[in-house]
């Protein structure tokens, strides 16, 4: 059954045993964002703030909401223990069932409502949350609604959001993503973008904020889709868009057409603050609206494992095997693994023909989720691509390092990407490359290394032999 807000989905966690309430009060200033990074090297449950420092009681932080699979299992009322692969096979079903938003008059995100001289956005106990940070980010669980200019497309979009004032935000919105694309069509005429915060939703919301989905079509849509049931929307104040009635904060503004301010550095999703401090798009804040005794989200983004590196993660890789099937690869399984910061795609395929390798990894990187992955390993189907241990040994041992490694020069790049240099991360592009993991089908048959392995090597009869006999060897 669909949640019907933040508050619903965190008793549901409160049951399973998957957050932990802290009432010992905590600093925003550094201190909710470690306990918040340590719980998520952990894997341990969420936590939850009831007391910040300098803070009346009732504002609360709800901190690390996604960063198990374990929490976004339960967000999409699966079973908590949900293997990896089953994630991606209901993300391919659950995307292709599309549920319109209902629009509502009314919502518990309207109990509060702040015009003029009332705004603050520090009114909420927004945490500092890594050392170094270019200040206090409030956008870090959330979605930003745009709209596009000349359609009717609404896109709703995580992108981090960093207090500059009180009513001034600031964020990163690269043209490559959909908040980079619509705002250039409203700074090519000059106008301000009006854009919508919804912090603090029901669980699938933010989920689908992170998920890459197509240009064109509203993430709204999707999240009915995902939930199975519609979500409740209501208008906003003083923009032209709807958020979720059941939001615990909105912060309604425009972005300022041609202007930037220096944003960032910030702990990124790629492990590292590594985007740097840089002019960035400007938000002013129009009217802000919140629940009583509000809950502000936040996640700490940096090393695995967080919030992107489980709902990005599930969303990129069941997007690209899609859309590797429809390019017609006969491709038996797809895996970002959670170690690689969204940095590598290992792609399991039959081999019809010795040039599938280059093939994968060129059709991975016309996707949009696709192109943000710099690495791409192509393993035979005999290769389990969710088993570590079997990638790292296929790599090390069937790819050759000039022939099996193909390098794509003057491609598309996130900004973000560790190793990119200065240049490459002002011009957003930079160098790709493919490790071929398949034996080359133009080699003969007795050319090709035969694999010792307990599997491999001995006739069936024999290892069904020792399997019956382990005991009576003396092992356990
Ligand atoms: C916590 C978090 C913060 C993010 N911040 C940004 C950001 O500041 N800028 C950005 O381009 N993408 C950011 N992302 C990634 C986007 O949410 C993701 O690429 C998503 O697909 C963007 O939506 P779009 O495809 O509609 O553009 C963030 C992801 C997470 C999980």
């Amino acid at each position: 059954m669909a949640f019907y807000d933040l508050r619903q989905f965190i008793d549901k966690l409160k049951e399973t045993g998957d957050v932990v309430y802290i009432n010992q009060e905590v600093d925003w200033n550094l201190e909710a964002g470690a306990i918040m990074r340590r719980c998520n090297e952990t894997s341990a449950p969420a936590p939850f703030f009831q007391r910040l420092k300098s803070y009346p009681q009732g504002y609360r932080l709800f901190g690390s909401p996604m960063a198990t699979f374990r929490r976004l299992a339960i967000a999409m009322d699966m079973e908590p223990d949900t293997p990896y692969q089953s994630f991606l096979e209901e993300f391919k079903k659950r995307t292709k069932n599309p549920i319109k938003p209902i629009l509502v008059s009314d919502g518990p995100c309207k109990e509060n409502k702040l015009f003029g001289e009332d705004i603050d956005v520090l009114k909420f106990p927004v945490p500092l949350i890594h050392e170094g940070d270019g200040g206090r980010y409030i956008g870090t669980w959330h979605i930003s609604a745009t709209k596009d200019l000349g359609t009717e497309w609404v896109n709703w979009g995580m992108y981090r959001l960093m207090i500059h004032d009180k009513n001034t935000l600031g964020g990163l919105m690269v043209p490559t993503q959909h908040i980079g694309m619509i705002l250039n069509k409203y700074e090519a005429m000059n106008k301000p973008m009006e854009i919508a915060v919804a912090i603090g939703t029901e669980p699938v919301t933010a989920i689908i904020g992170t998920c890459g989905v197509p240009t064109g079509i509203n993430e709204m849509d999707i999240i009915g889709g995902f939930r199975r049931a519609p979500l409740e929307v209501v208008r906003c104040e003083t923009v032209d868009l709807v958020v979720p009635a059941t939001s615990e904060i909105v912060i309604e503004g425009e972005v300022l057409p041609n202007q930037r301010k220096d944003e960032g550095p910030f702990g990124e999703y790629t492990g590292y603050q590594a985007g740097g401090r840089g002019p960035r798009p400007v938000v002013k804040v129009r009217a802000i609206t919140h629940r009583n005794d509000p809950i502000l989200t936040s996640s700490n983004m940096g090393a695995p494992i967080e919030e992107s590196d489980i709902c990005m993660n599930v969303a990129w890789a069941s997007d690209i095997w899609m859309q590797l099937l429809n390019a017609g690869f006969p491709i038996t399984g797809v895996c970002i693994p959670v170690e690689s910061s969204g940095t590598i795609v290992v792609v399991a395929t039959k081999k019809p023909y010795n040039s599938i390798a280059n093939g994968i990894a060129a059709s991975v990187w016309s996707t949009k989720n696709g192109k943000h992955i710099p690495r791409v390993v192509v393993v035979e189907e005999d290769v389990d691509p969710y088993d570590l241990k079997q990638v790292i040994f296929a790599l090390g041992t069937k790819c050759h390092p000039v022939r099996g490694t193909t390098v794509f020069d003057n491609m598309p790049h996130s900004p973000l990407i560790p190793f990119l240099d200065m240049k490459e991360k002002t011009y957003f592009s930079s160098a790709n490359v493919v490790y071929d993991c398949t034996w080359p089908l133009d080699w003969d048959t007795e050319n090709v290394p035969k694999l010792a392995s307990f599997k491999a090597i001995y006739p069936k009869e024999m290892q069904e032999r020792v399997l019956l006999n382990w005991k009576n060897y003396g092992f356990k």
